[in-house]
């Protein structure tokens, strides 16, 4: 059977629209929302109007690049959450009626899930069952992903995620939002061992990262006491050891569940999985323990719209439509439509 499909994505601030055919990408448009830098995070309200000017345009120029025209999509597919409501409701409302229009199936795919499919697109793949590191601006996940539609959370942060940490302390150091990216470029530049911060002690698989921005906060707060200019004068080595902080709390815990549960197929997704130490790190990881890693191209790490056509592909192989009454949700666990 050939299937087609158009998805699209619009669950935080990126309204982003792929189609796929038989697994193979055809286009993967995404519109940034550059409105929220002045505000140091994303402002919903503004999001949701921004994915709402942004639709029509991002959706015909996928179909364009793609080479496909509507009569020949088999089913249009969206994400149904968890993210930002009023962002969500465009993309699904948006979703809603083409499938209505073109008299095609809806399919709903779970954000978090979509993150893990990232690794289907394209070769190499990993073999189920795998584990998963899913870490963005909202979640910070170990997946033991069983199949391609079945997942199960084995650990996740109490407080903060992976993301937020590193935006947080960017937003301490007075970096601009999302502070992510700044991170990983100034620590380039910087010396990881120069500054310790702590490593929380959380039971099992979890994490917890409030800890490490009061650390921060303080260890700011104290040396600016000394000296003023201590931040701006040691940027790219206060940068540095942050980073190595986080990435070493995120690879100690996924180290820990490999071993245990004895799986060795290991990838990581989500925004914070285009980080270039966490990348590098796993590949020293997987050296040392015999994995084989798996990490996401760029394209593919931040939110976009491929990836919901990878969940929509399985979905709709599986026959899992939805009708016109499935309404988006702001919280959505990753084993939700099983
Ligand atoms: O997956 P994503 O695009 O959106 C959510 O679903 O949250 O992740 C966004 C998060 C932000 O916190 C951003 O700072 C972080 O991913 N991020 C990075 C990098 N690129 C994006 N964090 C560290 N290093 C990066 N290179
Ligand atoms: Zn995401």
């Amino acid at each position: 059977m050939s299937v087609t499909i158009l998805a699209i994505e619009s669950s935080c601030d990126e309204t982003s629209c792929a189609v796929m055919h038989d697994e193979i990408l055809l286009s993967n448009i995404i519109a940034g929302q550059d409105v929220h830098q002045q505000y140091g995070g994303v402002i919903p309200e503004l999001a949701s109007r921004a994915h709402q000017q942004n639709i029509v345009p991002v959706v015909a120029t996928a179909l364009k690049q793609a080479g496909v025209e509507r009569k020949n999509i088999s089913a249009i597919a969206f994400t149904e959450g968890p993210g930002l409501i009023g962002a969500l409701l465009v993309g699904s409302s948006f979703a809603k009626g083409l499938s209505l229009a073109l008299n095609i199936p809806l399919i709903a795919v779970n954000h978090m899930q979509a993150h893990v499919l990232a690794h289907f697109i394209g070769e190499p793949r990993p073999q189920f069952p795998f584990l998963c590191l899913t870490v963005s601006g909202g979640h910070t996940q170990i997946v033991l992903v069983k199949d391609f539609l079945q997942m199960e959370v084995i650990g996740e942060t109490y407080d903060d995620a992976a993301g937020e940490a590193f935006d947080k302390s960017a937003k301490l150091l007075g970096l601009p939002y999302p502070g992510g990216p700044m991170i990983d470029k100034l620590a380039r530049e910087g010396n990881a061992e120069r500054f310790k911060f702590p490593e929380p002690k959380v039971d099992g698989y979890d994490f917890s990262f409030s800890g490490l921005k009061t650390s921060i906060l303080y260890f700011l707060r104290d040396e600016k006491r000394k000296n003023e200019n201590f931040a701006n004068e040691n940027l790219n080595d206060i940068c540095a050891s942050i980073q190595s902080r986080i990435v070493s709390i995120l690879l100690h815990k996924l180290e820990r569940a490999a071993s245990d549960l004895k799986i060795n197929h290991i990838a990581i997704a989500g925004g914070v999985s285009a980080n270039s130490f966490l990348r590098n790190q796993l590949v020293e990881y997987g050296k040392k323990n015999n994995w084989k890693t798996f990490i996401p191209k760029f394209e593919y790490c931040t939110d976009n719209a491929a990836m919901i056509a990878m969940g929509g592909h399985y979905k709709f192989l599986r026959g899992e439509f939805e009708n016109q009454s499935v309404i988006p949700k702001a919280r959505l666990p990753i084993t939700a439509h099983l």
